[in-house]
Formats: C-alpha cells, structure tokens, sequence
C-alpha cells in the first residue's frame, strides 16, 4: 500500500443529458480491494468504463499511475457484468482464457504455445484447470465466472475490474469467488461492484458508494441502512450500526 495507482479528480460525466457522475473524486492505492456500492443507475458501471478508459470525462481528470486511462492497455483486467456465450458454441474454458491473449496472436492467427500455457496456468489459479478442455456452455455459474476471471488476469494485470462477479452464481459459489479474490488481491489491485455488502464486508478492505457523487467509506463505517437501499454519509462512530 502507499503508491496511488488511480486518481479520480473532479470528474462529471453525462450521456447526451444524463448526468451519470458529478464532481467524483477519488484515491486508490495498489494492493486495496475495493468495493463500490449504490443505487442502480447511480453511476458504477460508468465509473467503470471511465477507469478502463472505453468512455471519457467531460470534465475533471483520471489518471492510473500517472498515466491517462486509456494508455493502460492490457494493464487492466475486466469482468464484465454480463457477458453472454452462447451455450451451445463450441468454446472450451482454455478458448475462452486465451481470448484475453488476442494481442499475442502468431502471424498465421493462431495462439502461442506461450499463450496456451500462460492460459492454462491462469485456470489453474482460479482453481478450475480440471475443466480446461470443457466446452464453456457446460460449465456451473461459478465455474464460468472462475474462467472469466482467468481470461482477465491471463496478462498479469496491475488492476482487477470486477462488475458484479456474483450475480449469476449460487450462495456456496458466491464465497468461494469471493475468497479467491481476496487470494488475486495479494498480487493484484482489486474494484468490485457489489450489491451485498455483509458478504464482502470482511472481504474487501474499503468501499466506495457510488450515487452521481463517491463518498469512502472504511468497513467499519457500513450501515446496515445501505442493505435496504438508505445511503447516507458515514456517521460517527457512536452511531452507526454495524452488521
Ligand atoms: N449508454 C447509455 N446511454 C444513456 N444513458 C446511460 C447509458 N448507460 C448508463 N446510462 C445512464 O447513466 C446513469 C448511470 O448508469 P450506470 O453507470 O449503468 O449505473 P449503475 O451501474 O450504478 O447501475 C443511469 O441514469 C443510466 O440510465
Ligand atoms: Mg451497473
């Protein structure tokens, strides 16, 4: 911790007259798991496009190790929050994890050998290098979204961007994903958007609420308020209520 790898200054960003982020400003260091939280249509998923550099602020500044978002190329890992294969597509796992090597591709297109080992490994991490051969359409919810998260990390990235990672797995799943990020986070700056926060509360390390404006928050300052929707600046710590 103690280098600032992102830095949010002052950013407001509208969709023709949507305004979707106003004056948000934050710090993130390397090595924190953070976790962002807020209404729907607060303005997550843009914040997010906005670090990985797909969108640009209107106003105010973004910079990743002092660099602009968008020179952080394969530096950043995403998960997005759906992303759809057809189920009856043959594609097995060690497929899907190389299409995060697309950059590495031979003359001819195919995959490097260093790519297919780099992928394999990155299965392995994850904990799912058994179904490497699987077509992806059968595997579990969990188990897919372990293969994304190896397509994300197969290049070593310096951040992991997670939009929702757990939507669409079953409650046992859920932490087990969850307990594995924490494993990534040893190595790798983690943001996650997450609805459910007293799952992930001894899990991520800070929060950020998210609802046209950021506001910080430590663990500690989570209100079990924010489980039903009632978000709110932090309260003193007499106060707040804590799960
Ligand atoms: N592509 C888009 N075009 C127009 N408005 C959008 C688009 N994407 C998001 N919005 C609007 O921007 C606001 C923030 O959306 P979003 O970032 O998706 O919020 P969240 O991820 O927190 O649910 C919402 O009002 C949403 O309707
Ligand atoms: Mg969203």
């Amino acid at each position: 911790m103690g280098t600032p790898l992102i830095v949010v200054e002052h950013v407001d960003f509208a969709y023709q007259d949507t305004l979707a982020l106003e004056d948000a400003s934050l710090v993130i260091q390397e090595g924190d798991f953070v976790g962002l939280f807020g209404p729907n249509g607060g303005g997550k998923t843009t914040l997010l496009k906005l670090l990985m550099g797909f969108l640009s602020p209107k106003k105010g500044k973004i910079s990743i190790l002092g660099r602009p978002p968008q020179a952080m190329g394969k530096q950043i890992g995403y998960v997005p929050q759906h992303l759809r294969f057809d189920r009856d597509f043959p594609i097995s796992a060690l497929d899907v994890v190389m299409l995060g090597c697309l950059s590495k591709l031979t003359w001819w297109g195919g995959y490097t050998k260093e790519s297919k080992e780099k992928a394999y490994q990155a299965l392995e991490k994850v904990g799912v290098s058994h179904k490497a051969l699987a077509p992806f359409g059968t595997l579990s919810g969990g188990e897919a979204q372990r293969v994304l998260i190896a397509r994300a990390i197969v290049d070593t990235p310096k951040l992991l961007i997670l939009d929702e990672p757990t939507s669409s797995v079953d409650p046992a799943a859920e932490q087990s994903i969850y307990n594995l990020l924490v494993e990534l986070n040893k190595t790798i700056t983690i943001v996650m958007v997450t609805h459910d926060l007293q799952t992930v509360l001894d899990k991520v390390k800070r929060f950020l609420c998210v609802h046209r404006r950021v506001t910080s928050f430590q663990t500690k300052e989570i209100c079990e308020h924010f489980a039903l929707g009632l978000y709110h600046t932090p309260l003193t710590s007499t106060q707040h209520f804590s799960f």
